[in-house]
């Protein structure tokens, strides 16, 4: 079977803000990666469908230029493909570059569907919906010349002659019509194959980092989506100090309790409630930020909060290993003077970000019936769930000790259970609250008036 993949690319990528076929994915342009995997499907030839006057394709591209006028349809690339297309063509791919992320797999599976009886053209299939690319007989892609047929129109046709092909790449839906689906794509080629949920079940805080950098643009790419975050009424009140040096790293380190990861990840992100640029705005507009306000300043905290957790998950879905730190609220006004933070802006926690060297083994959390209330709280069920807070505390505890010799390089105590931690943490005597008594008279130097 003579199959040839057609990839309709004439567009102007107006609502992109760029050509599509050139984005960038991954170091190899769209168009390189479609066809490269069309090549490893076993397909014979690919044209591309180029408007007059567009970009050049990259030079060794292993495909054929159709050119068409500016200003047409996806169909009147498709026709003119189809007046192109070489003789002896048995099938064809109708591959838009939207869906370049689909992989070889799909496409085989597509061809050998299509080889079946009775089969004239064959679909990916995606939970329950359609979508691209689309493999097709030439007889039945040849009606794509009758004057104002569309795509759509083949498949509606006769239905009997169209099969679907379960697929587990949810790309075959993709459009990339905009920056944020390029971005997403980016993201997704780098990223770990779980979904978000998936990945959330495998959180774990990592304490140890091996000295690999992270990869050029990886920082970037990683903040750009965490900042995708819901944001109180848009006021965008965050932003991220990423300290790389080691001498500042170290510094850092000091503030925070010394701990020793802060130092050894590559990157020590300090995530901040910024009332900075409300203030310039304000201060644009003849006004004045009402930086009393005990609601702004919990909106700005919440804003970030959702950044940080944002950015883990990315992190997380990359490969990578972090553990955000509270301890970046031991020395408050220090930290701030540190990292040059103009005033209305605090860390309220930082992050650590790199390659992890450990394997910790996870802290589970309380029983569910402890979070979800369903219509009302239940205050009846608090013995069971501290019960089972306290048997997952123990669970873990002597699996740390039997499993990774302790944690931090210290036994664990395997009697105490989480309760028993809490109390100590923030029952009378608590340290924890003795450690942080400053925190409001420093909050307020830094700028947030807080009531
Ligand atoms: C706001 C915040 C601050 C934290 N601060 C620290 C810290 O300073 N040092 C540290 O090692 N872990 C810190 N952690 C990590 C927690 O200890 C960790 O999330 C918790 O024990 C549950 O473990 P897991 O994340 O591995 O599931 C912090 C977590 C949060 C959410």
């Amino acid at each position: 079977m003579r199959v040839i993949a057609i990839v309709p690319a004439a567009g102007r990528g107006e609502r992109m803000g760029a050509d599509k076929a050139l984005l960038d994915l991954a170091g190899v342009t769209a168009i390189e990666r479609l066809v490269a995997t069309c090549r490893a499907a076993g397909v014979d030839d690919v044209l591309v469908v180029r408007r007059d006057g567009a970009a050049a394709l990259p030079a060794a591209l292993a495909a054929r230029v159709v050119v068409v006028p500016p200003g047409g349809e996806m169909a009147d690339s498709l026709r003119a493909a189809n007046a192109a297309l070489p003789a002896g063509t048995d099938a064809v791919v109708v591959f838009p570059v939207d869906h370049a992320l689909v992989e070889a797999e799909t496409v085989l599976a597509l061809l050998a569907t299509l080889q079946r009886p009775g089969c004239g053209i064959a679909l990916p299939l995606f939970r329950g919906k359609t979508g691209h690319p689309a493999a097709m007989a030439r007889n039945v892609f040849a009606e794509i010349a009758a004057p104002g047929a569309v795509l759509r129109d083949l498949v509606r046709k006769d239905p009997a002659r169209v099969r679907v092909v379960p697929s587990a790449n949810p790309w075959v839906h993709a459009d990339l019509d905009h920056p944020e689906d390029h971005r997403a794509a980016v993201c997704a080629l780098h990223g770990e194959p779980w979904s978000t949920v998936a990945q959330m079940f495998r959180h774990r805080s990592h304490r140890a980092y091996k000295p690999d950098a992270l990869a050029a643009g990886q920082l970037e790419r990683l903040v750009d989506a965490a900042r995708y975050a819901s944001t109180s009424s848009f006021i965008q009140a965050y932003s991220v100090v990423a300290v790389r040096d080691a001498r500042v790293k170290g510094e850092c380190a000091r503030l925070c309790a010394g701990q020793a990861h802060i130092v050894q990840a590559p990157v020590f992100a300090a995530v901040c409630a910024d009332l900075h640029k409300i203030a310039a705005a304000c201060g644009r507009h003849g006004s004045e930020l009402q930086a009393q306000s005990f609601e702004l300043f919990l909106q700005a905290t919440v804003d970030a909060a959702l950044l940080g957790q944002n950015l883990q998950l990315a992190a997380e879905a990359e490969g990578l290993g972090a553990c955000m730190i509270g301890a970046a609220r031991n020395h408050p006004v220090q930290l701030a003077e540190l990292l040059g933070l103009p005033k209305h802006v605090y860390v309220v926690f930082g992050m650590t970000i790199g390659v992890p060297a450990d394997d910790p083994i996870p802290r589970g959390r309380m029983p569910l019936a402890g979070v979800l209330h369903l219509e009302r709280y239940d205050t009846a069920g608090i013995d069971a769930v501290l019960d089972g807070a306290d048997a997952g505390m123990r669970v873990w505890s002597k699996r740390t000790n039997a499993e990774r010799g302790g944690y931090q390089g210290r036994p664990v105590s395997e009697t105490k259970g989480w309760s028993e931690r809490m109390a100590a943490m923030w029952g009378g005597g608590s340290d924890y609250v003795a450690a942080r008594q400053a925190l409001v008279d420093e909050l307020r130097r830094l700028g947030f008036g807080l009531g």
